[in-house]
C-alpha cells in the first residue's frame, strides 16, 4: 500500500508543484500515520523539484506523539512545520517553523494576522513549552499513551466489534466495526469526552497532564461505555430498528 502511494506520488510530482502539504498523523482522518516510505519519497521529490515539504502538525505534533513532532521518527525532515492546537493552552494561537532558507524569503509584515503574536497568548504558548520541559511531560505522553494501548488491547480481546487500536502516544483511534457515535453520547453520560471520526473510529486525545490513575479510570469508564452501548445496540438489532448497511459497510472496510 505504501510503495503504491509513493509511486502514486511520484507519478504525479513534476516542476509545477511548489509544495506538498502531509499531515505527519491524520487526527480528522482517523489516526492514520504517514509511512516512512511515503515522507521520504515525498521529501526527495520535493528536494528534486524545488518544492517545499510542509508538515501538518497541527493536531499531531507539540508532544501529542511523545515527541515534539511526530515527523521526529523519520530521518528527515520538512521545510516547514505547522503547530497550533495546545500552543497556547486553548488560547488561539499557531505558528510556523521554517528552515532559514525559507525564512530569509519572509519579511515582517508578509504574514501578518490581525490578532497574530498577541502578547498575552504568546506569553501562555512560553509557559506552555516551559511547562512541558520542566513537568517532563513527553515522558509522562509516552508512558500514559502506552497504558491506554495496553488496557485498550485487553478491551479489543474481549470486544470483538473493536477492529483495530492505532496511534502513538496520546493520539489514540479505536476502529470498531460498528457506529462510534453511540458510544460516544454513552461516555459522555458517564463524564468521559471522545470523539468519533469517520463514523467508526473512537478518537481519544486526552490531556498531557493525564495521570496513571486517570488512565485507570478511563479505562474501567470505557469498558462499561463499550458493555452498556453494545448491549444496547444488540437489543435495538432483535427488534426492527436494526441497521445491517452501516454494520455491514463497516465490516466491509
Ligand atoms: C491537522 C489539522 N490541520 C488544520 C486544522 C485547521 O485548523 P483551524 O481550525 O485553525 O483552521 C485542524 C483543525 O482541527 C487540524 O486538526
Amino acid at each position: 500500500m505504501a510503495a503504491r502511494l509513493a509511486a502514486d506520488l511520484e507519478a504525479k510530482f513534476d516542476d509545477t508543484v511548489c509544495g506538498i502539504f502531509l499531515e505527519t498523523v491524520q487526527g480528522e482522518g482517523g489516526i492514520y500515520p504517514v509511512s516512512e516510505e511515503f515522507w521520504n519519497r515525498a521529501r526527495a521529490l520535493a528536494t528534486q523539484h524545488g518544492a517545499l515539504l510542509i508538515a501538518d502538525e497541527i493536531q499531531c505534533g507539540l508532544g501529542r506523539t511523545g515527541r515534539y513532532f511526530a515527523y521526529q521518527k523519520f530521518p528527515s525532515r520538512p521545510d516547514i512545520v505547522l503547530i497550533a492546537k495546545p500552543l497556547a493552552a486553548g488560547l488561539p494561537l499557531g505558528a510556523i517553523l521554517t528552515t532559514e532558507a525559507v525564512a530569509s524569503r519572509v519579511s515582517p509584515g508578509m504574514h501578518g494576522t490581525t490578532f497574530g503574536g498577541g502578547p498575552l497568548a504568546c506569553a501562555v504558548a512560553l509557559e506552555f513549552l516551559e511547562i512541558v520541559e520542566d513537568e517532563k511531560l513527553l515522558e509522562n505522553i509516552r508512558a500514559r499513551g502506552a497504558e491506554l494501548r495496553e488496557g485498550l488491547g485487553k478491551l479489543a480481546s474481549r470486544f470483538n466489534f473493536i477492529r483495530e487500536i492505532r496511534g502513538e502516544g496520546l493520539m489514540i483511534g479505536v476502529e470498531l466495526s460498528v457506529e462510534g457515535a453511540p458510544f460516544v453520547s454513552e461516555a459522555m453520560q458517564r463524564g468521559l469526552l471522545i470523539n468519533y471520526t469517520h463514523d467508526f473510529t473512537v478518537r481519544l486525545l486526552p490531556p498531557f497532564v493525564i495521570t496513571r490513575a486517570q488512565v485507570r479510570e478511563f479505562l474501567r469508564i470505557f469498558e462499561l461505555v463499550l458493555a452498556t452501548t453494545s448491549q444496547q445496540a444488540s437489543a435495538s438489532d432483535s427488534g426492527k430498528s436494526a441497521n445491517p448497511g452501516r454494520v455491514a459497510q463497516a465490516a466491509a472496510r
